[in-house]
């Protein structure tokens, strides 16, 4: 019987739609070979260009037109002149926050010992996954600017932990940490930030008490930011809440390869909502439209969606066949020291992928 998966795409922004089209190409190819599976794509044309025209980032029933998709697959969002945060708050977080995709993984994976900038580093010491609470905390949008313009002006930006957001995302860390048998590091600044992470800090404890199996660190923000650069071996599974698992990761590209191999994955455990996969990089207005984005980091979000739709050897398969194609050094984009285009690494991609699993 085959399955059938319906996938709403949102190319948005500058590369955005460059490196989408490749990572659809991958499973439009996947789909020729194994005919146990069949995907359907909607593109919507919500993004920056979107707004400029129409006043709003996406449509007002945006989330309605959304629901029943299996899962959502994003480009990226913001371009220069729609303020960041317009773009940021009224389409990704929006879509995050409405379909309570309350857990983003991002694996911060060495692919090959040439990416990475830390003299003696190898794979097997650059191989973790991060979670990212993406629901609320500092990224909850709560606050207020008083006094505008005035010399007594005052901007409140309010962090927001509820008991349930925060005991959710440690146990389903946990849990991830028990079922793959790694270790769990927390992050989080109890010391400076005396209410929210001093309550995150005793959550952690007290979730932990129902995994005795699973050996715990914790870590403050700044000490895990030099770990990650001087000793990223201490991290196995992580984590952490919205805005420290954003800075992180990125730290986590630098040491990987750089945004172009970057992924994450926003996803609702409870499927009660599409979850949604995209690269973690921006639009990348800087190159967009001269065909020369690197599509691996967007190629890799189908590996991750493949594993969510639980065809977890196909997710497997093009993960391997990016760590093939980056060792094969021919097909690269400039960020990685080739000068292919982003399509001919997209085609010498399937090409990689078919030779094995056709
Ligand atoms: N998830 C998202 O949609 C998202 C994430 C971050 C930034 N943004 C938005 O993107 C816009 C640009 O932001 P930015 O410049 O800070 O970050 P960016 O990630 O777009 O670019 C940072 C640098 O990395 C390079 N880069 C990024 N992705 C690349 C790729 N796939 N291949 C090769 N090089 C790549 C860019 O050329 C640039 O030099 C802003 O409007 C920002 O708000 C969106």
């Amino acid at each position: 019987m085959t399955k059938q998966y319906r996938v709403a795409l949102i190319p948005g922004d500058g590369i955005g739609p460059e490196v989408v089209a490749e990572g659809v190409k991958v499973l439009k190819e996947i789909e020729k070979v194994d005919s146990t599976v069949s995907f359907s794509f909607t593109e919507f044309p919500w993004g920056c260009e979107y707004y400029l025209e129409n006043g709003k980032m996406m449509d007002d029933n945006a989330l309605e037109q959304l629901k029943d998709y299996d899962a959502i697959y994003l480009g990226a969002v913001g371009y220069p002149g729609v303020p960041d945060h317009i773009s940021l708050r009224d389409l990704l977080i929006k879509i995050r926050k409405g379909f309570d995709q309350y857990v983003n993984l991002r694996p911060v994976t060495l692919l090959h010992p040439e990416l990475t900038p830390l003299k003696s580093k190898a794979e097997k010491d650059i191989d973790m996954l991060v979670i990212r609470e993406n629901s609320e905390g500092e990224y909850a949008g709560a606050g207020e600017w008083l006094f505008k313009d005035k010399p007594e002006e005052v901007v409140l930006q309010t962090g927001v932990f509820s008991r349930k957001g925060t005991e959710r995302i440690i146990r389903h860390a946990y849990e991830e940490a028990r079922k793959t048998n790694r270790t769990l590091t927390s992050i989080s600044k109890g010391n400076a930030l005396n209410y929210s992470m001093v309550f995150w800090d005793q959550i952690f404890e007290e979730v932990g008490k129902e995994y005795p199996d699973v050996q715990t660190y914790s870590y403050l923000v700044d000490a895990a930011s030099l770990y990650f650069v001087s000793q990223p071996e201490r991290f196995e599974v992580v984590v952490t809440s919205n805005l420290f698992g954003d800075i992180v990761t990125d730290i986590g590209a630098a040491i990987t390869g750089g945004l172009g191999l970057a992924t994450g994955a926003n996803i609702n455990p409870e499927k009660k909502y599409p979850s949604m996969f995209e690269p973690v990089h921006g639009s990348a207005p800087d190159i967009a439209g001269k065909g020369v984005a690197n599509p691996i980091a967007a190629i890799w979000s189908v590996s991750q969606m493949l594993d969510f739709f639980e065809m977890e050897e196909w997710g497997e398969a093009v993960l391997t066949t990016i760590k093939k194609i980056i060792k094969e050094g021919t097909y690269l984009t400039p960020d990685l020291g080739g000068n292919a285009s982003t399509e001919e690494l997209g085609n010498r991609f399937v090409e990689l992928l078919l030779l094995e699993n056709s």
